[in-house]
């Protein structure tokens, strides 16, 4: 009875498939779904699991059908020739930019109550503070940091803070430094934030929200793969990378937190996601709690 069940179920999944590679644009086999992961993987550290298969098809036939190509092995061809035009439409295609405003809060509250008390000590000869936000996807993480800057600062005039925000992906970066967002996308942020640091558009933009230019000011945005060389100046006293290396094996984290602790200033602090964690990848942050680290050599 059991066999007759698990068959009966063997059946229906391999009728299933047979149903969606019929119904399939382009032909999409395991080999060239492999041959997309070596890809993706060397050009951006993103290590796509088995089991994404539709999510990659999905994205990439969008590109084929832009091209006019008649098959997968085209576009590979493409790619594979170093056309960096494609190569960034394949990037942008793949990333997975998942954010909002005050994403992680405490985050947020430790930069207020712990860190930004801190610094006031610790950087008082210079008066000067770097943030970056590592992989800020569409903005709404270093404007969730500007809004904290501004409001703990204007205490403390005279002082010099910054923010880089950078992520691979070239659209996403583009969104962000516009800073206009649907309405629906701030509903998490309070009545008063909104209020002081959000501009709601007129007539037929009324569903839009735009970052005042306080905020705007004090970051820079840029595109730039966490893989490649690196255009910033440490130290950096803060950096936010969070929810980016979920997506990386443990030796592109190990090389990358490195490299983060390289550049961070001594006793900077680093900010991770709520399911990255730092054990086995790097022995140079001590934990603070929370997904919090600070650089301890
Ligand atoms: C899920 S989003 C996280 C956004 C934000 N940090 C947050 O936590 O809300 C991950 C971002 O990492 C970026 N990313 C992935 N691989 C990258 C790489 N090699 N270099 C820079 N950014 C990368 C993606 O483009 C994406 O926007």
């Amino acid at each position: 009875m059991e066999a007759k069940a698990s068959g009966v179920k063997m059946e229906n999944i391999v009728a299933t498939k047979m149903k969606q590679d019929k119904t399939r644009e382009f032909e999409f086999t395991e080999e060239i779904f492999k041959k997309v992961c070596l890809l993706v993987k060397s050009h951006t550290g993103i290590v796509l699991a088995d089991g994404k298969q539709d999510m990659v098809y999905g994205r990439l036939t969008r590109r084929l059908r832009a091209l006019d190509l008649p098959d997968f092995d085209s576009y590979l061809k493409i790619i594979e020739q170093g056309d960096e035009e494609e190569l960034i439409h394949l990037v942008n295609a793949i990333t997975t930019n998942l954010t909002s405003f005050f994403r992680e809060e405490h985050h947020f509250e430790y930069l207020k109550s712990n860190v930004f008390p801190e610094l006031l000590e610790k950087n008082a000869p210079t008066r000067k503070i770097r943030i970056w936000s590592a992989g800020c996807s569409t903005g709404e993480e270093p404007y969730s940091i500007a809004i904290t800057v501004r409001e703990f600062f204007a205490d403390y005039p005279g002082w010099d803070v910054k923010i880089i925000a950078t992520d691979l992906d070239s659209n996403v970066v583009a969104k962000a430094a516009k800073g206009v967002y649907d309405k629906a996308r701030v509903d998490g942020v309070s009545l008063e934030d909104k209020q002081r640091w959000m501009k709601r558009g007129k007539g037929d933009k009324s569903e839009l929200v735009k970052m005042k230019a306080e905020l705007q000011e004090l970051i820079t945005f840029k595109q730039l793969n966490l893989l490649h060389e690196w255009p910033i100046k440490g130290p950096i006293d803060i950096i936010f990378c969070r929810n980016v290396v979920i997506y990386f094996d443990k030796d592109t984290q190990r090389t990358l937190f490195a490299r983060y602790a390289d550049v961070l200033s001594t006793e900077g602090h680093l900010f991770i996601g709520h399911s990255e964690n730092m054990f086995n990848v790097c022995d140079r942050f001590e934990s603070l709690g929370r997904t919090i680290y600070q650089r301890i050599n």
